[in-house]
């Protein structure tokens, strides 16, 4: 256990840059959203003011209208594709213009449930949460014009999970002409194999070109993006952050923010309902531009636990866990390995992810899901002896 934590402790102070830190040097070298909350967890560790630095630094590219970006472009680094002049959002410091899964919530949370530095987790509780919570505002303004509950994503790199499977049939939709030619920079740090395919790409960029021309107005971007899918997990950590702000912020005396919080975990969660499918024992993704529920197996219905569940769902997504397990020696696939199109080396088509482990058993745990959490923990620990602390699998 001590080496880990040693390793742990030498990766993150190696991609640390002072007030941010890199996922990973030469394939991303800029701040990315959720990479960074989660960074600070760890940082906590060792260090505890780094770690609240990490999630001001992210907070202070907020948007005016509440959006935080995915990417932060601090310096220039000509190794990533696409670049701040690709974007062209107009930033001071150059940003993307989309999001990412709103994790910040639950980090803050468990920073300060965990301080030893009170004072200090206090000061940044009452100067995070405000804006932390303009972010939420944002999603459910622009991202669920029907109310319903819960949001959409407009770009499969504001799930995080940039080519899953989930993708293939709205992604058959977006179109590709017009779009200008480019070179991929990943493919030079990595592995084309486990990365997502040129065609995917293609549309990726063609999204951020439509995006571009709207001027990154996020009205008119909700209105007019032809991908906006409601994703379990995504919605799952936004409603886990909700609930989590609406509990701190009580603790601290923002009494507007904790009720609003608590209304948006409430209502999202009932309508979360609607993504259940019996057929897979889990949640699934809706595609709200066909208007039709995405019949794939992705682990992003078992990301559904980390948010406040009802009881029975948590045992049944344990369950599915367990069904998983049986077909992988370790948990959990980023896709069902039954399923069409799962990949056991490419990215999110097959790869265990560590930090979805980690908010899945988080989420179980919490559910009294204790035993399948473990065993979430247990395989993940040994997947980091086997194959270091990145994106696996070994079936
Ligand atoms: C990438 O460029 O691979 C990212 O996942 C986009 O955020």
């Amino acid at each position: 256990m001590q080496s880990y934590i040693q390793s742990a402790e030498e990766i993150l102070k190696k991609n640390d840059l002072g007030s941010y830190t890199v996922p990973t040097h030469g394939l991303y070298p800029f701040q990315w959203n959720w990479d960074s909350c989660l960074t600070a967890l760890g940082q906590f560790h060792f260090n505890e003011a780094r770690a609240w630095r990490e999630i001001e630094t992210l907070m202070a590219h907020q948007w005016d209208d509440g959006m935080v970006p995915h990417i932060i472009f601090h310096k220039e680094d000509d190794g990533y594709f696409p670049g701040p002049d690709v974007w062209a959002t107009g930033r001071k410091v150059p940003t993307s213009g989309i999001t990412q899964p709103a994790v910040a919530g639950f980090a803050v949370n468990r920073l300060y449930e965990r301080a030893k530095d009170k004072a200090l987790a206090g000061e940044m509780v009452r100067a995070l949460l405000p804006k932390i919570h303009k972010w939420h505002q944002w999603f459910f303004r622009c991202r669920d014009p029907q109310g319903t509950g819960l949001v959409a994503i407009i770009h499969p790199w504001e799930s995080g999970r940039d080519n899953s499977v989930d993708w293939d049939v709205p992604f058959s939709r977006v179109p590709t002409d017009g779009v200008l030619p480019f070179q991929r920079r990943d493919t030079q740090h990595a592995n084309p194999d486990h990365r997502p395919t040129q065609a995917q790409y293609e549309r990726y960029i063609w999204l951020v070109q439509l995006f571009r021309s709207l001027k990154w107005d996020n009205m008119a971007l909700r209105d007019n993006s032809p991908f906006r899918i409601v994703d379990p997990g995504f919605n799952a950590i936004l409603l886990r952050s909700c609930s989590d702000v609406a509990k701190l912020a009580a603790e601290v005396g923002l009494d507007d923010i904790a009720a609003e919080s608590r209304s948006f975990a409430q209502k999202g969660t009932l309508a979360m309902d609607a993504l259940w499918d019996d057929d897979f024992g889990q949640y699934i993704c809706f595609d709200r531009a066909a208007n039709e529920l995405i019949k794939s197996p992705s682990i992003s219905g078992i990301l559904a636990a980390f948010a406040d569940i009802p009881a029975g769902r948590s045992k049944a997504l344990a369950e599915r866990v367990m069904r998983l397990s049986s077909r992988c020696t370790y948990a959990v696939a980023s896709h069902d390995p039954a399923g069409e199109g799962f990949d056991a080396s490419r990215y999110w088509r097959g790869p265990v992810w560590l930090i979805v482990n980690y908010m899945i058993a988080d989420g179980l745990r919490r559910a009294g899901q204790t035993d399948v959490a473990e065993k979430i923990k247990h395989d993940s620990l040994e997947l980091i002896e086997k194959g270091g602390f990145r994106n696996t699998m070994i079936l």
